[in-house]
């Protein structure tokens, strides 16, 4: 009975995932899709000449969202820190040498992507942040202004001017539900009455977004790339899933590669995207590395919103996430045009059956 009953449940839950067959090579897949097929086409046309590299495919892909300002939640201009200003986040791999170049927490430069790949290929380091990063980067012939708007300095003022809702912070005073800082910690130890009302909901979730790349050079070699603004009303100082290796983006051209989007100060705890790929050097199809590793995260924390994407060496890809409905992209091969699919959450229950399947409980 307990059986017939999950069993029905599982065909009652089981989401229309739309992994796909590989379409061929050279081929670029990330998680922007809707109406934001700009960095896909820009990847995969560059990829036509076989000069370009797939790393210059993943920098030119997430450079054009930056430029874009896709969405608001990538480039310059978007996600306001509690201070009005926007720093960037971005990573870039090489799925040949497993060598990666990231920047956190840049500030007044708009290419985040491109001193990503200058830190990969012009130093031994793999992760520069915050104003010595925009050091390097001027020194690398970057331009030093600035990444604020006057939509982006309003939002922020909207944001001040409702008592700074929401935010990020917990267990000070004064109440951050209701009221700016500045605040002071309360001590954890605390047996207050008043201390539970003092903790801000645990994430605010649907102010951030990112763009996680990867192309598959028709040779073969891989690289993947990651670029964000973070989220919204970030502490200054916060750096997000988007430059943390196997978090933001993960690739081994013997294998695959993955790109995440979503909560990433949860989704960091994870490395969602080192989970995934080794996942399929393990055996497990694409549809299933990806469930496995948004079902790691779900387990933990119900409420995430995650998203990621994977696809193996050849080309075959699948998404899985959950707390929202998100969207992927991909073009590979001789398709005329970007293709969109579209990922439904995976529910704790779903992912839970899912894996009790693969363990076969
Ligand atoms: N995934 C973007 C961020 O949390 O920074």
């Amino acid at each position: 009975m307990a059986s017939r009953y999950y069993m029905l449940l599982q065909l009652l839950l089981a989401s229309p995932l739309q992994a796909s067959e590989a379409s061929g090579l050279p081929f670029v897949i990330n998680t922007w899709g809707g109406v934001f097929t700009a960095a896909t086409d820009a990847a995969y046309l560059a990829l036509q000449d076989p000069a370009t590299s797939a790393l210059d495919a993943v920098e030119i892909g997430c450079a054009t969202c930056e430029a874009n300002q896709c969405d608001g939640s990538v480039g310059y201009g978007g996600s306001p820190d509690e201070n009005c200003e926007t720093t960037l986040d971005a990573m870039i791999m090489d799925g040949e040498t497993m060598k990666s170049g990231a920047v956190a927490a840049l500030r007044r430069v708009k290419n985040a992507i491109g001193v990503a790949r200058h830190v990969l290929e012009y130093t031994s380091h793999t992760l520069l942040a915050g104003d010595l990063a925009t050091q390097f980067a001027v020194q690398n012939g970057f331009t030093e202004e600035e990444t604020s708007t006057e939509d982006s300095l309003g939002r922020c003022a909207e944001w001040k001017a409702a008592s700074c809702q929401p935010n990020y912070r917990i267990n000070v005073t004064p109440n951050a539900t209701q009221t700016c800082g500045p605040y002071t910690p309360v001590p954890l130890n605390s047996t207050s009455p008043s201390y539970s009302s003092l903790i801000a909901p645990d994430a605010v979730t649907t102010s951030h977004d990112t763009i996680s790349m990867i192309a598959i050079h028709s040779s073969g070699v891989m690289a993947a790339g990651t670029s964000t603004n973070g989220a919204s009303h970030k502490i200054p100082g916060r750096v997000g899933d988007g430059p943390i290796t196997g978090s933001g983006s993960y690739v081994d051209s013997e294998v695959g590669g993955c790109g995440a989007t979503g909560d990433g100060d949860i989704m960091m705890r994870f490395l969602p995207c080192y989970q995934a790929v080794e996942s399929l050097r393990g055996g497990l199809s694409p549809q299933e590395a990806a469930d496995d590793a948004v079902r790691r995260m779900v387990t933990k924390y119900p409420a995430i919103s995650s998203g990621i994407v994977v696809v193996n060496n050849k080309g075959e890809h699948a998404g899985a996430g959950s707390g929202w409905t998100f969207t992927y992209a991909f073009r590979g091969g001789s398709m005329n045009e970007t293709t969109v699919v579209t990922v439904p959450p995976i529910d704790s229950i779903q992912s839970t059956l899912r894996y009790r399947e693969q363990l076969q409980l």
